[in-house]
């Protein structure tokens, strides 16, 4: 749906995209991480087909976005992360007149305004104005408004930005709800836990360069392959059994590193995988060592991202 190739811009002497490839499949929520600065609305302007690129070449279901924008801007749905909102309107009217803009039959604009409202969850301000609408709830209807020409390419810059964790939650819920309509969706945020937790794959940016780009189980697998094992064996099963796990574990040839956390809780760190994991598990449990938790320490994904990004 999507293919960027050795995408580039600069602005004068500032390299804001350096040379940036990438694919997203259809139907594939893909989230676009990075901090302030890292290229994130350059590339999305530039797949909105708003700003032109330096060198490299984009493009929407075939259609490259410089030579055929056009045709890329049918397929693409553009929410800005900045956008101003015609606050003389009703919510219904703001749609109606972009859906006019994109020449859409008058049944076609009924049909298409209601579906919209009730997508955002807007039914009830129908009517109210736009200026009397909330930020997170503008936010939804400039959401609406990008979808007006049912487009199959969505790009949503920052679209939760300022919205408290109940705005959040439904805006959440309305990207899965387009999931499910099968459009394809890039969504950019500085948040890397919020986007990790709900989009297919991500591509973290920094300064232009891209850094990481797959799923999240390859993210969380990346940056969590040396993770410790966090062992906690049964409350009070006494020293002289943790002694013997401790014993156990020293005997790994793998073993990096043991810690214990607390009494009852060891720490390990091995070279290795899973075949290495499953071993030293058999072993504890070869020698009777009352384990009761197995597993590794989830990653923190501000700590990722501070990480990945060099800003740590
Ligand atoms: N119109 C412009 N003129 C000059 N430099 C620009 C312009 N727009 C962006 N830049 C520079 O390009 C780089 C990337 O900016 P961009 O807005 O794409 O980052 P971003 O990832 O969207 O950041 P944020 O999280 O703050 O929105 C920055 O160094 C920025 O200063
Ligand atoms: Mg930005």
């Amino acid at each position: 749906m999507l293919k960027l190739c050795e995408l580039s811009k600069s602005y004068g002497q500032v390299q804001a995209l350096d040379a940036l490839s990438l694919e997203i499949g259809e139907g594939q929520l893909h989230g676009f991480v990075g901090p302030n600065g890292a290229g994130k609305t350059t590339t999305m302007r530039i797949l909105a087909t708003l700003l032109k690129p330096t060198s490299g070449t984009a493009q929407v279901n075939g259609a490259d976005v410089v030579r055929s924008p056009a045709e890329a801007r049918k397929q693409i749905g553009w929410m800005p992360d900045f956008f101003g909102v015609y606050d003389s309107l009703k919510s219904w009217e703001y749609l109606d007149f972009y859906a006019r803009c994109h020449r859409l039959g008058t049944k076609e604009r009924k049909q298409m305004t209601d579906r919209l409202l009730a997508l955002v969850h807007l039914e009830d301000k129908r009517d109210a104005y736009v200026d009397s609408l909330s930020r997170g709830m503008k936010q939804r209807l400039c959401l609406a408004r990008a979808l007006i020409h049912d487009p199959k390419l969505l790009l949503l810059d920052e679209p939760a930005s300022g919205m408290d964790p109940r705005a959040r939650a439904d805006m959440k819920s309305i990207l899965r709800t387009l999931r499910e309509m099968g459009k394809t969706v890039l969504i950019s945020s500085h948040i890397l836990p919020e986007l990790s937790e709900m989009c297919d794959s991500l591509t973290i940016l920094d300064h232009g360069h891209l850094v990481f780009s797959g799923s999240v189980a390859e993210l969380s697998d990346k940056m969590n392959g040396n993770a410790p094992l966090i062992i906690r064996l049964q409350e009070g099963c006494g020293g002289e059994t943790v002694e013997r796990a401790v014993a156990c574990l020293k005997e790994m040839p793998f073993l990096q590193e043991l810690l214990q956390e607390e009494p009852y809780c060891l720490k390990a760190r091995l070279e290795g995988g899973e075949e290495e994991t499953a071993r030293m598990l058999r072993e504890l449990i070869r020698q009777e060592i009352p384990v009761c938790d197995f597993h590794r320490a989830p990653m923190n994904l501000e700590k990722v991202f501070m990480e990945v990004t060099g800003d740590a």
